[in-house]
Order: structure tokens, then sequence, then C-alpha cells
């Protein structure tokens, strides 16, 4: 066979994405987003995503296909996030590709949104995924490392976020700092005229608090430090340092998310450490990981923004990697399941 025609389909949070691969070739990446409807509350309301994805699809989907230049006939399979994510918006996703597959007469892979951010390497290089790698996987929905020895077969969770994900962490301290949503990238340009060793905000789960944690992190502490910050200054009626505290916040961040990725290298002796998540796009994020897995031998694969948010090419393209190896399809009645262990690679 001729390498496949994949049709991904993406609704975990709030871009609806849909994707079209041959192989490991993109066809097109298409993607609807409802981050506008959710600026007002500082965050992605679940209900609102939903029915945001049930809008968007259709219209989502005709533009990959024309942008791919094929006919929906023409799809050999079709795959879909089942998790982890919101339910309601996971369903939305889950339906159409049922819908669709039964209509056309075509294969349903289910797939892990997570395993989705570590397979989109293919499409970023035109091959196999190296491994073992270690993953770090970092948006305002989850913050994971993984350990994947092999894509479709062995995925490990090492450790995740016990509390809010980093780029809720983001998010949040943005909005105490009076910079609209999404705050990443609000964080990322007032920091850059700042000073990162301004403040020393806490690190979670490191040094001393790290026993039994080692791979976990926790943002919830160093949210309230720059909470307690901010609000010594106001009643000190001093203003608050903007650009300070964004740096040394970010610092922060950027520490903790590159020294766990990389004592997990060093701890299991794996030599490549691939990102993934929106997070990716923060600057000092990048500049960190680039300098500490040069300085420790670690090779680092950063897929390019476009892959590294959530998008539906991702889930396309991990499909076409279970067709190619002759997986089965999924059963019709696998269901969305918003808490999927990151080790299920397909449904
Ligand atoms: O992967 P993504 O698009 O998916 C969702 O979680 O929906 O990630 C979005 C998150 C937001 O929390 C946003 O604030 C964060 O990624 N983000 C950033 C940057 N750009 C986006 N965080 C830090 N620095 C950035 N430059
Ligand atoms: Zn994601």
């Amino acid at each position: 066979m001729s390498a496949p025609i994949v049709l991904g389909i993406e609704s975990s949070c709030d871009e609806t994405g849909i994707g079209i691969v041959r192989g490991t070739e993109l066809l097109a990446n298409t993607i609807a987003s409802s981050m506008e409807l959710h600026a007002r509350y500082g965050g992605v309301v679940p209900e609102v995503a939903a029915r945001a994805h049930l809008e968007a699809l259709e219209p989502t989907l005709r533009e990959a296909v024309a942008t791919a230049e094929i006919e929906l006939r023409d799809v050999d399979a079709i795959a879909v996030t089942n998790g982890p994510g919101l339910a309601g918006a996971l369903m939305v996703g889950v339906g159409a590709a049922k819908a669709l597959g039964v209509a056309l007469g075509k294969p349903i892979y289910a797939v892990n949104h997570l395993v989705g951010h570590v397979g989109v390497d293919v499409l970023a290089e035109g091959g196999p995924l190296p491994t073992p790698t270690i993953a770090l996987l970092v948006s305002g929905g989850h913050t994971s490392l993984l350990l994947v020895r092999d894509l479709l077969d062995d995925v490990e969770l090492l450790g995740e976020t016990v509390d809010d994900a980093a780029g809720e962490a983001f998010d949040k301290v943005a909005r105490l700092l009076g910079l609209p949503y999404p705050g990443g990238p609000e964080i990322d340009r007032a920091a850059a005229g700042g000073d990162p060793t301004a403040i020393r905000f806490p690190r979670g789960f490191t040094g001393r608090s790290a026993a039994g944690h080692e791979y976990d992190f926790s943002f919830s502490g160093l949210k309230t430090a720059v909470a307690r910050h901010v609000e010594g200054c106001e009643d000190r009626g001093e203003p608050v340092p903007v650009a300070d505290v964004a740096a040394s916040f970010r610092e922060a961040v950027a520490d903790v998310l590159v020294s766990k990725a990389l004592a997990a290298c060093r701890d299991l002796d794996i030599p490549r450490l691939l990102l993934g998540g929106g997070v990716t796009a923060n600057a000092r994020i990048r500049a960190l990981a680039t300098e500490r897995c040069a300085a420790a031998g670690v090779e680092l694969r950063i897929p390019p923004l476009r892959l590294c948010t959530d998008n539906g090419a991702m889930i396309a393209a991990l499909g076409a990697q279970l067709v190619m190896a002759g997986r089965a399809p999924s059963s019709l009645d696998f269901a969305a399941d918003s808490t999927l262990p990151a080790t299920i690679v397909q449904s």
C-alpha cells in the first residue's frame, strides 16, 4: 500500500483542528480557535469550547480538504483524539469522526492527544521518531513529562502537574499583572525588558520538596508568591514592577520545566528531548532548553510552532503511523475519555 491518506480530528481543548497527511507528509493543517470567546473569563470555559467546536467543525473540515486538494472519499482512515481533554469538547470530535467514518465506510483510529504531540515529530522531520526520547508537553491544559521508548507501544508517564498547567500559570499571572489573555505571549513580551533575578520566586517540587515528586510539577505556590508580591507593592503604594515580576516568574517556570526534563534524560540515560504544547513558544524556555541540552549532550527537538500547539495534523500523523504499522482500527464503541492515561496510545 502506498502511504495512506489520514484525516485527523482534534477537539480536546479550545482548538478545532483538522489535519490531513499522506504517511509522514503534511497535506493540510486547518485550525479554528475559540480563544477570543474565553478571553473575558481568563481561561477556557468547557461548555463554550464544546459549542464552538460544533460550529467550527464542518467549515474547518471543508477548508482542510480543499487545502489538501483531495476529496473526502480519497481518505484511507480517520483518526480522532478521544482523550485526555475536556469531556464535552472531546465528544464533538469523537461524534464527528464516527459519523464521517460510517458515512464514508472508512476505518477509525481513536488516539491519545498527548502521544499526538510526540508523534507530530514525524511530520516535522519527515521520518520515524527517534526513540527513546523524553517528551515535555506544556500547554494551557497539560504539563506532562513522558518517556517514549516506542511511539505506538511503549509510552510512560513520568510525571505531571499536580495543580495548574504551565500555560494556565502564565494566564493567571498575566491577569494578576493586568495583562490580557492568553497570558503566555504577554508575559514573554513584558519579561523581555525585565530582570529575571530581581525576585527569587519558588520552584515547586525541587530541592527537598521534590521527594516522591521528582518528575512532577506544581505551579500554585509560584502563582501565590506572585500574588503576594503584587499585593505587597500595592499595600506600600509602590508601582508593580511588571517587567521584573514577569521576567522572574518566567525564569522560575522555565528553570523548573527544563531542569526536570533534563534530570529525566540524565537519570534514565535518554539522549533526546522533544518539546510540545503552546508554552514551548516561550522565548526563555526555548533558550534555556537549547543552552542546557547542548551542555548535557542531549539532542533537542522542537517542532515548528504550528505543530506544537493543539492541531489536527498531529492526530492524523499518529493515525497514519498506526495504519502503516498494520494496526487494526478502533472498534466503533470507543468513547471520549477526559482522563485517558498517556500509556494508552490507541483506544
Ligand atoms: O497548546 P496550546 O495552544 O493549547 C491549549 O492549551 O489550548 O497552549 C495554549 C497555552 C496558553 O495557556 C498560553 O498562555 C500559552 O500556551 N502560551 C505561552 C506562550 N504562548 C502561548 N506560554 C508562555 N509563553 C508563550 N510565549
Ligand atoms: Zn495539547
